[in-house]
């Protein structure tokens, strides 16, 4: 067993004008440690180069990887897998529900100097859980416990594993400690708890009170993700996320790519018009048409929300039927100046 290796002041949320500090894992340095979340179908190559086009994040996450997807691609020109070198540190995520060939499909990911590994525990979608990947390896403490072992022992970089809260059923809080100490044990150096329930997806707000008590009993870090939507959150929730030693945002970044700049520069100004362009074309370059279409099609409902006729703005988008039609449409939309909302919001999608 490898011993977790942090060498972190681990008060991340509690840095000056809510910023969090410096977060230091097996010697590599996540500064500030403010991650943008693993989110399938969002995360990939291009929305992570316009996220580095802005920047003022620690690190960013891909989206969750299954074996299948590492093995079969071309690790230089997958969207799933490729990273720019302006993207800075890069974390990728897996979806592993089995030890087969697990060891070889981390060392195919080696060319690629993953900043950190990280292990899904929380995706509770039917497709995921079915082959026993996700929130049902979470319920596995036993499978867990030989895949978090094949992974230490095949990566020396840091370790993350992300979880909810787990079922929401009589002794939750038993077995959410018996997971920490179980993942703590295997040598993962920090978690990232979502804390919501398995069933909840996006319901009920996520409940921030509990990092001091999961902080409590364990040595791990712990990355808060949840309903943080930028700097001013961190701020009103300074006092429930102090325990924590980082911070994600997911949602947010997917409408506002520029949340994570904000922190450094809150007078910071964008054309959305210019922003949407900028990635309709890197979405372009990194996936074939269809491919393109869907990814654009996920993402506008967030992008949207920016602006007072958001939902006019995704219907566009939804209904077209080829990437020239998404152009088209949108900068008709853009052609007159849009009315931005005051305060982006982007619970309810
Ligand atoms: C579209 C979408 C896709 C997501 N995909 C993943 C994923 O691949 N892996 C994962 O661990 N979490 C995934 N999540 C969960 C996020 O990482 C994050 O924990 C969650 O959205 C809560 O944070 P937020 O309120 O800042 O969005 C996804 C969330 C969304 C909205």
């Amino acid at each position: 067993m490898i011993p977790a290796n942090t060498e972190s002041g681990g008060q991340g949320a509690k840095g000056a004008g809510g910023t969090p500090r410096p977060l230091t894992l097996r010697g590599v340095v996540f500064e500030p440690a403010l991650f943008c979340a693993p989110m399938a179908s969002i995360t990939h190559s291009a929305f992570r180069r316009l996220l580095a086009d802005f920047g003022g994040y620690g690190a960013l996450f891909t989206e969750m990887l299954s074996a299948k997807t590492i093995l079969g691609e071309d690790r230089e020109r997958s969207a799933f897998l490729k990273r720019r070198p302006q993207e800075g540190k890069v974390i990728y995520q897996l979806l592993a529900w089995e030890t087969h060939r697990l060891d070889e499909t981390i060392e195919r990911l080696s060319p690629l100097k993953p900043d950190g590994l990280d292990l899904n525990l929380a995706c509770s979608a039917w497709s995921v859980t079915k082959a026993g990947g996700g929130a049902a390896l979470c319920e596995d403490p036993q499978r867990l416990a030989g895949i978090v072992r094949v992974m230490r022992r095949s990566f020396a970089g840091p370790l993350f594993a992300k979880l909810r809260l787990g079922r929401e059923a009589e002794g939750w809080r038993e077995r959410l400690g018996e997971r920490l100490r179980l993942l703590e044990g295997e040598g993962v150096d920090a978690v990232t708890v979502h804390p919501r329930f398995h069933e909840e997806k996006f319901k009920r707000s996520a409940r921030h009170r509990l990092y001091a008590e999961l902080a409590a009993g364990t040595r791990l870090p712990i990355i808060a993700s949840g309903d943080i939507g930028g700097q001013e959150d961190c701020r009103a929730l300074a006092a429930e996320l102090s325990p924590a030693a980082g911070v994600m945002i997911g949602r947010m970044a997917a409408a506002c790519p520029w949340v994570f700049a904000r922190w450094r520069d809150p007078g910071l100004t964008v054309d959305h018009a210019e922003v949407w362009r900028r990635l309709c074309a890197y979405v372009a370059e990194d996936f074939e048409p269809g491919q393109a279409l869907i990814r654009l099609k996920v993402i506008a409902p967030y992008f949207g929300r920016n602006l007072f006729f958001g939902h006019r703005f995704f219907v566009e988008v939804h209904n077209a039927p080829d990437l020239a039609a998404v152009r088209e449409r949108t900068e008709r939309f853009f052609s007159v100046p849009p009315r931005l909302c005051r305060s982006v919001a982007v619970g309810g999608i």
